[in-house]
C-alpha cells in the first residue's frame, strides 16, 4: 500500500489533519490502534478556540459545532471572596466556544467515509521505518497480518504515548519537562451550570473549576493529591467539596446529581523538540503535553495541524521543500507561548504543596493585580481566546 502521508493516530490531531490534506487532495491514510468507540471513550475539555472552530469552518464540519455550541465572551477567576471576570470579548473581539472536545472528534470520524479519507482501526504493532529517508514507512498488523504502508511523509499524531515521537533518534531530540504534584478529579453530571462562564477558583482548600459542555450537562474539576483513589470520592464528598472551593455564590447555584463520568488525570507540561526529522512531523500530544488549566490541549493539537498541512500542501501543490523543513520552527514558537500560559494559569490557582507564605502572598498579589489593570486583564483575555497562527 503506497500513499502520500502516512498518519498514525486518530484522535483529533490525526482526523483534522486527514481531512485538510484531502480537502487539499493530498492522498493520506491513517492508522489507529483502537477502536472508534474506544477513540470516542476519552472524555476531554470543553473549550474550543477560534483556531480549531476556523478549521472546522474550512471543511465545512461545523455544523453540529455551530447548533449545539455555546458562545462564551469570558471567563472568571475566583480567589475565595471576588469573582475576576475576564471579558474576553471585550478586550479581543473574539470569543471562544463551549463544545466537548470528544464531539470534534466523532465530528470528525463521522464525516471520514464520505470525504473519501481511509481510516484503519485495530491496527496492532505500528512501527516507523526509514524516517531518515525520502521514503519511510509504517508497518503494522490488521487481522492477524503483516501490512507495510509507504510514503513521503510520516505524520506522527500518536499523542503522548504513541511510537512516533520515540522514533527520532535520543541524540536528535531535547525533553523539557515538568510534572505537578497533584492531580485533577473531574465530574460530569446532567445537571445544569452554576454559572454561565467559566469558574477558575483557587481556595484554601485548593484548586476548583466550574465548567460545562451545554446548558443542561455539567463538568466539574478540584485538584487533589497524586495519592488520592477515586473510590474514596462519593459523588456527595465532591459535590460538597466543589461547592466550598467554588465559593457561596456558586454553590448556591450548583445543582448536583449523579457522575456520568468521573476520573483522575495527572497534570503536566511537556514539550519535545525538533517537531521534525527526516520525513516525520510530529503535530499534537505526541509532541507536546500541557495541563489542563486553560484547556488548550486540543487546540494546540489543532494549530499544529494548521502548520504542518501547509507545509505538506506547499510540498505536494508548489514544491516548496523549505515548507516542512521550516515546520518545526514554526510550531514550537506557538507551542512554547501555550506552554507559559497554561503554566501560568496553574501556577497561579493551585495550591503547591511546597509553597510558602511568599508563594501564596505572590499569588494574591498577581491576582490584585489582574482585578485592577485593563493591560492584565487584556493579556489573560489574548492568550485564553488563543494566540494568532
Ligand atoms: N498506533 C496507532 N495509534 C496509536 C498508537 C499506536 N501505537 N498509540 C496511540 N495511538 C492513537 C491513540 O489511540 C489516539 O487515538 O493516537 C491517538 C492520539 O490521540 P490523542 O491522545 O487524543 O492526541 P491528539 O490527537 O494529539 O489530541 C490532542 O486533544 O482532546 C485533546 O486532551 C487531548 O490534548 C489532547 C489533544
Ligand atoms: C472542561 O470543560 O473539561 C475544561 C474546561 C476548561 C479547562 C479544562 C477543562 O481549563
Amino acid at each position: 500500500m503506497h500513499t502520500q502521508v502516512a498518519i498514525i493516530g486518530a484522535g483529533p490531531a490525526g482526523l483534522l489533519l486527514g481531512h485538510l490534506l484531502k480537502a487539499e487532495g493530498i492522498d493520506c491514510v491513517v492508522i489507529e490502534r483502537q477502536t472508534p468507540d474506544y477513540v470516542l471513550s476519552r472524555i476531554r475539555a470543553g473549550v474550543l478556540e477560534q483556531v480549531t472552530v476556523g478549521l472546522m469552518e474550512r471543511l465545512g464540519l461545523d455544523a453540529r459545532l455551530k447548533a449545539e455550541g455555546l458562545i462564551e465572551e469570558g471567563f472568571n477567576l475566583a480567589d475565595g471572596e471576588r469573582l475576576i471576570r475576564i471579558d474576553v470579548e471585550k478586550f479581543t473581539g473574539k470569543t471562544v466556544w463551549v463544545y466537548g472536545q470528544t464531539e470534534i472528534t466523532k465530528d470528525l470520524m463521522d464525516a471520514a467515509p464520505e470525504r473519501g479519507l481511509e481510516v484503519i482501526y485495530g491496527a496492532e504493532d505500528v512501527a516507523l521505518h526509514d524516517i531518515e529517508s525520502d521514503a519511510p514507512s509504517v508497518t503494522f498488523r490488521r487481522d492477524g497480518r503483516e501490512e507495510r504502508l509507504t510514503a513521503r511523509f510520516i505524520a506522527g499524531c500518536d499523542g503522548f504515548h504513541g511510537p512516533s515521537r520515540k522514533a527520532i533518534p535520543a541524540s536528535v531530540g531535547r525533553e523539557y519537562e515538568r510534572v505537578y504534584p497533584f492531580g485533577w478529579l473531574g465530574i460530569l453530571a446532567d445537571v445544569p451550570p452554576c454559572h454561565d462562564e467559566l469558574i477558575y477558583a483557587n481556595h484554601e482548600r485548593g484548586f476548583a473549576l466550574a465548567s460545562m459542555r451545554s446548558k443542561t450537562r455539567s463538568r466539574y474539576y478540584i485538584d487533589v493529591p497524586l495519592t488520592e483513589k477515586i473510590e474514596d470520592w462519593s459523588d456527595d464528598r465532591l459535590w460538597d467539596e466543589l461547592a466550598v472551593r467554588l465559593g457561596p455564590e456558586a454553590a448556591a447555584n450548583m445543582t448536583r446529581g449523579p457522575a456520568i463520568e468521573k476520573s483522575i488525570a495527572p497534570l503536566r507540561s511537556y514539550v519535545f523538540e525538533p517537531m521534525r526529522h527526516g520525513s516525520l512531523l510530529l503535530c499534537g500530544d505526541a509532541a507536546h503535553i500541557v495541563p489542563p488549566t486553560g484547556a488548550k490541549g486540543l487546540n494546540l493539537a489543532a494549530s499544529d495541524v494548521h502548520y504542518s498541512a501547509a507545509a505538506l500542501c506547499g510540498y505536494f501543490k508548489h514544491a516548496d521543500n523549505d515548507a516542512v523543513a521550516a515546520y518545526s520552527g514554526k510550531a514550537l514558537a506557538r507551542v512554547w507561548k501555550c506552554e507559559r500560559f497554561s503554566w501560568s494559569l496553574t501556577k497561579l490557582m493551585h495550591r503547591f504543596p511546597d509553597d510558602g507564605p511568599f508563594e501564596r502572598a505572590m499569588q494574591v498579589a498577581e491576582l490584585d493585580y489582574i482585578a485592577s489593570s485593563d493591560a492584565a486583564q487584556a493579556s489573560i483575555a489574548e492568550n485564553y481566546v488563543g494566540l494568532p497562527v
